[in-house]
């Protein structure tokens, strides 16, 4: 059998799956609030070791969870996954997860942390619907297919290669305005139903893995409102807006302090649920 790093070598050519040491960095979260990633990081309650794997690290949060990931030196193995990383990874192939999940448990380590960071609310041709007379059954079909079909395919594939034991985290980034008992404003058809979808997949998925696995965790986590590529268009004042780096901080504390009876849940990026 390969070594680790042989088998990484051979099945993971590429930068984007390559470990990165980084140095200590000091992260300024809103409201004064300093965190520190690096040695001694906010991701201790998981074992030293092992393997985080960050699905859609090109994006702004995605992005900032693997350098922060990184940074803490705490996970063996870092892996970047994303449409331009690799291996590719598109979150609408079944054929391409299947393949990173191969990958991974190629690797040869336990898999401690799986953090979701794709999603599509908009692009040049699409916007969100502000009324129901613009409701387009492509880009609904798309909305769920990204954020709620995807993140199914891959809990499929990558819940069963989450550690034997000791803590592992399968979480996934939703969104409070697929909170339906939260829904005051309407509007935003296909984003809203795509994330409700995905949030009782989480909920399903997390009682399965209850039986499997007893100490594994699955969540959906809303990250705050963040200035990245999918907020850009929406940009208003009055929000709390935060960078990717301090809301990346704040959902990798909440994933440490987050206990196996936590499984099946839909917090806010300080651990605080939120109403289905
Ligand atoms: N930013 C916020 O304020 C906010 C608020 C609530 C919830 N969220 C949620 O947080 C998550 C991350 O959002 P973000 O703000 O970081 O957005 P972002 O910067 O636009 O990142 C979106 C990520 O999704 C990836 N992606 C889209 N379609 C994909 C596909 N078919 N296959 C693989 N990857 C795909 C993008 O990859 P490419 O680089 O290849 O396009 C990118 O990595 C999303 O689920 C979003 O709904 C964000």
């Amino acid at each position: 059998m390969k070594s680790a790093r042989a088998a990484r070598g051979a099945t993971q050519s590429g930068a984007e799956l390559k470990r990165r040491r980084r140095p200590r960095i000091v992260i300024r979260a809103t409201g004064g609030r300093d965190g520190v990633l690096g040695e001694g990081s906010d991701v201790n309650s998981f074992p030293v070791g092992g393997i985080a794997v960050v699905i859609g690290a090109s994006g702004g949060i995605g992005g900032a969870i693997a350098d922060a990931l990184d940074a803490s030196g705490h996970f063996a193995e870092v892996v970047r996954l994303s449409r331009s990383s690799m291996p590719t990874l598109d979150i609408t192939s079944e054929a391409s997860i299947a393949e990173a999940a191969a990958g991974l448990a190629r690797i040869g380590g336990p898999l401690r942390l799986v953090f979701v960071a794709t999603g599509f609310l908009h692009d040049r041709e699409v916007s969100p619907e502000k009324s129901w007379g613009q409701i387009d059954p492509a880009h609904m079909q798309r909305s769920f297919s990204v954020n709620a079909i995807g993140p199914a395919l891959l809990m499929k594939h990558l819940l069963p290669l989450l550690a034997a034991d000791g803590k592992a985290v399968f979480a996934t980034l939703s969104a409070k305005v697929g909170s339906i008992g939260d829904n005051q404003l309407g509007g935003w058809y296909a984003y809203r139903a795509s994330k409700a979808a995905l949030n009782q997949i989480v909920r399903t998925a997390a009682i399965e893995l209850q039986r499997r696995r007893p100490h594994a965790i699955c969540v959906a986590l809303h990250p705050g409102t963040v200035a990245t590529a999918l907020t850009g268009p929406f940009a208003k004042t009055g929000l709390d807006v935060q960078t990717p780096e301090a809301a990346a901080w704040q959902l990798l504390h909440t994933i440490d302090r987050l206990e196996p009876a936590a499984s099946g849940h839909f917090l806010d990026r300080s651990g605080q649920p939120i109403p289905w």
